[in-house]
């Protein structure tokens, strides 16, 4: 570089081209799509600057396909599609396309996904929701740059997650509050790490409570799927000792819940109280609008690419984590708390 000049760097290029510095990174990497006219303004920019790749627009030359992997294990319910609308906004914004991946809750199919991804070298990936061990997701996931996403990473990287076990408390505590005395937990998946950390909330304040029958009978289990809350609940509710307040670890659960109550004749919150968890926005269009856990998918999918981007550029698989707050949404589905 001759002394005393300043040196052209990518962000002049894309000003004087009129366009963003990501167009000019796919312009130069000849990574995800750019229009051929102005793949042409930004050729004459370089011309015109002398432009010569400094090293770091040299790192973004690095990128192998300008494209990222989003493994998720239900693309049907709206927490996992808000997760995705905010990974790819995010991924666009940095001039990344979003391959995105369902294993419809199946493990053999997460690592699949992972296998393929890793392979067909993606430049990330994105994990989020899954079932599969630590060891497990190290194992696919090889040395791709990576996040997790709604979980908390404890041997491996970073993670964008909400506090399950507090959010659980929160949703029993105010079941007990509103006078409830039969309070049932419908679970999630075996294995799902959200899904295990709302039960050790859920049993964590039910022992709370003095006069406490068997701990392990007010479980019971689920699959996050609408048919699942359903069914479980026609099961609980036709019983000789139905509960009069039901926790379900996610809101399309509830929402079943609420629906197999209503069939068998049953008034929401005067016979039975419901409490999900995600905070979907189909849970405040459902009649009586459902009380749930707020956990923000779409940001929790935009942080995750945010920290993606970062490992990406860095090269080291930093341990970064960003935690999210649950807090509780009270709506038409549970009762008015009791004042003593
Ligand atoms: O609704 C699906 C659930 O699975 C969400 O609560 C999320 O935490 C995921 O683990």
């Amino acid at each position: 570089m001759e002394s005393g000049r300043a040196v052209t760097t990518i962000r002049d290029v894309a000003r004087v081209a009129g366009v963003a510095v990501s167009t000019v990174s796919r312009v130069i990497n000849q990574s995800g799509y750019v229009a051929k006219d102005t793949e042409a303004k930004v050729k004459v920019a370089m011309e015109q600057l002398n432009f010569q790749p400094s090293g770091i627009a040299r790192g973004l030359i690095s990128r192998k396909t300008g494209s990222i992997g989003l493994l998720v294990p239900d693309v049907a319910n709206p927490f996992f599609s808000d997760i995705a609308r905010g990974a790819e906004d995010a991924a666009i914004a940095e001039g990344f396309s979003l391959f995105l991946c369902n294993s419809d809750w199946q493990l053999d199919r997460e690592r699949m996904y992972l296998d393929i991804l890793r392979r067909r070298w993606v430049d990330g990936v994105i994990v989020a929701g899954t079932r599969s061990s630590e060891s497990d997701l190290l194992e696919c996931i090889g040395s791709l740059p990576f996040v997790v996403v709604d979980r908390k990473a404890t041997q491996m990287g970073s993670s964008v997650w909400s506090n399950n076990e507090v959010g659980a408390l929160l949703a029993t505590e105010h079941l007990m509050s509103t006078g409830c005395q039969k309070i049932v937990h419908i679970a999630g998946p075996e294995q799902s790490p959200s899904a295990t950390a709302r039960k050790t909330g859920f049993l964590r304040a039910m022992s709370q409570r003095p006069s406490q029958s068997a701990l392990q009978s007010l479980l019971f289990p689920g699959d996050f799927r609408y048919e699942g809350g359903y069914h479980a609940a026609l099961s609980l509710l036709n019983s000789s000792a139905p509960p009069d307040g039901i926790f379900a670890a996610n809101d399309l659960m509830a929402i079943g819940v609420i629906q197999a109550a209503e069939s068998l004749g049953l008034h929401i919150p005067q016979d039975l109280a419901v409490v999900g968890y995600d905070n979907i926005a189909m849970s405040s269009y459902v009649s009586p609008r459902l009380t749930t856990i707020d956990q923000p998918g779409y940001k929790m999918g935009q942080a995750g690419f945010e920290i993606l981007f970062q490992i990406m550029h860095s090269k080291t698989q930093n341990l970064t984590d960003q935690e999210f707050e649950p807090t509780l949404i009270v709506r038409e589905s549970t009762r008015s708390i009791l004042l003593h």
